[in-house]
């Protein structure tokens, strides 16, 4: 990888907030040890929190696992986002670092903030003339945002409208982190790099796919931008469905940004969905802070999605999540038909060990087919085993997704990104969903619950 070195100062509102501190500043001390961050660059860090510029060192101190340097690139600007004068504040100081430097920088606005504030930043930072780029020839200006983009169909248009009336979509990076993943990453390259899957990734091969996002952690303390958004939103209309393009899109003709998102988007266009939707709520939900006594948002849903498509028409997708389960995994399994002739397989065999391919995303980060051999010995009797590959083997670089993502967008690759179409093709499909769900019964389930065990 090969650094970008025009000097950068990355905007980051809500700086003091979770995601900040376990997600941001974790994956930019990384980039920054890798030297894959500009040799010159400034993070300006903006809250509400009341801080002396120390005091926020201090802060992002506890946050990364040393220091080196790394902590002489902060600034902080306090204020509220409902003030002018803070955008005013964040301009100055751009304008500022931009003097010291001698040139236009590049400017990242970042916002990790609950989403009911991006309106309000989003037309503060247009404004204060925050979202123009300071010299046409040099320095980008780009925003990043973070899902949840919307509630709904409505509401996500409309912030796309606004996005796209203050900024042009190759200035708007929409993260979704999975996309981040190495793991995930690989499936093309996994699907497109060899002959011998492709030929039978369609419905002629595959009775069904299974995606699942396993969580043991509870909600914790999103009580309330859970309790309004429920797991399907949270992650079903995202990572999910993310996943799933992965697994079942065309082979694109390039690998470039737009031609894979459009084939992304192809398929969240073509998905349907079939039969009833389970709904999960774990016991003891209804007691977090933040959540309505009587919440019937749902923290586990399954639900089967079908793609209208020659290659998998009839083929279903079971997508499950939630939260409060036995264990946490994510995972893609395809499993295959049963096209042998009997003679050699048993013929009680389970339906679950039919050939598959288990994509484990994590924590696992592992492919796995499973197959059929003899049995060495006299006996004619066969038996299942598995052929597998482990990303852990490999003295590979560890990157995570976030480090994936910041560094993409620096670089200015939107592959890894949403675009303003995959947005609404996926929730016209997850509201879809939503409607079918709203009056079917809640399941109670106790944390800890196997999956399985919810139906
Ligand atoms: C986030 C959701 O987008 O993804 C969380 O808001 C969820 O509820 C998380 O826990 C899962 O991400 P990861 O990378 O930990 O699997």
């Amino acid at each position: 990888m090969k650094r970008h070195n025009v000097p950068t100062i990355f905007a980051i509102f809500g700086v003091t907030g979770d995601l900040a501190q376990k997600k941001i500043f974790p994956a930019l001390f990384d980039l920054y040890k890798k030297k894959l961050l500009p040799e010159k660059f400034q993070i300006v860090g903006i809250a509400r929190r009341d801080l002396s510029l120390d005091e926020f060192k201090d802060f992002v101190r506890d946050t990364i696992d040393g220091e080196d340097g790394f902590i002489d690139h902060l600034k902080y600007s306090q204020g509220q986002f409902d003030d002018g004068t803070t955008y005013q504040k964040v301009k100055d100081l751009t304008e500022e670092i931009d003097n010291e430097w001698g040139q236009c920088s590049n400017k990242l606005f970042y916002l990790s903030v609950p989403p009911s504030l991006y309106e309000l930043i989003l037309n503060n930072l247009s404004s204060a003339d925050l979202s123009k780029v300071c010299d046409d020839m040099n320095g980008w200006t780009r925003v990043l945002i973070e899902k949840p983009f919307g509630k709904d169909v409505d509401t996500a248009r409309k912030l796309d409208e606004l996005l796209g009336k203050l900024f042009k979509e190759e200035q708007i990076y929409r993260i979704d982190h999975y996309l981040g993943k190495q793991t995930l990453q690989n499936i093309l390259a996994f699907r497109f790099s060899n002959t011998i899957f492709e030929p039978l990734w369609n419905r002629k091969y595959i009775k069904s796919i299974d995606i699942n996002l396993f969580e043991e952690k509870t909600i914790e303390r999103r009580g309330s931008f859970y309790d309004e958004n429920g797991a399907l939103r949270d992650v079903g209309q995202n990572h999910i469905l993310q996943m799933l393009t992965l697994v079942a899109m065309e082979m694109p003709k390039s690998m470039t940004c737009s031609v894979i998102r459009n084939e992304r988007e192809k398929i969240l266009s073509k998905i349907t969905k079939r039969g009833e939707t389970i709904r999960g709520q774990y016991k003891g939900y209804l007691n977090t802070e933040g959540v309505a006594r009587d919440s019937k948002t749902e923290t586990f849903f399954r639900t089967v999605a079908c793609i209208k498509n020659s290659r998998w028409k009839g083929v279903p997708f079971i997508l499950t999540s939630g939260k409060g389960l036995s264990e946490s995994k994510v995972e893609i399994i395809i499993n295959f038909k049963d096209m042998t002739t009997g003679s050699f397989m048993p013929k009680q065999h389970k339906d679950q060990e039919c050939n598959k391919i288990t994509i484990n995303i994590q924590p696992k980060e592992k492919i796995s087919i499973l197959f059929w051999v003899k049995v060495p010995g006299f006996l004619d009797k066969v038996e299942p085993r598995e052929l597998s590959f482990s990303f852990h083997n490999e003295k590979n670089e560890h990157i995570n997704a976030y480090e994936k993502v910041l560094f993409d967008c620096i670089s200015g690759d939107q592959t890894s990104f949403i675009s303003t179409k995959e947005i609404s093709s996926s929730w016209k499909y997850i509201m879809s969903v939503m409607d079918n769900m709203q009056n079917k019964d809640l399941i109670n389930y106790k944390v800890g619950e196997d999956p399985n065990n919810i139906k």
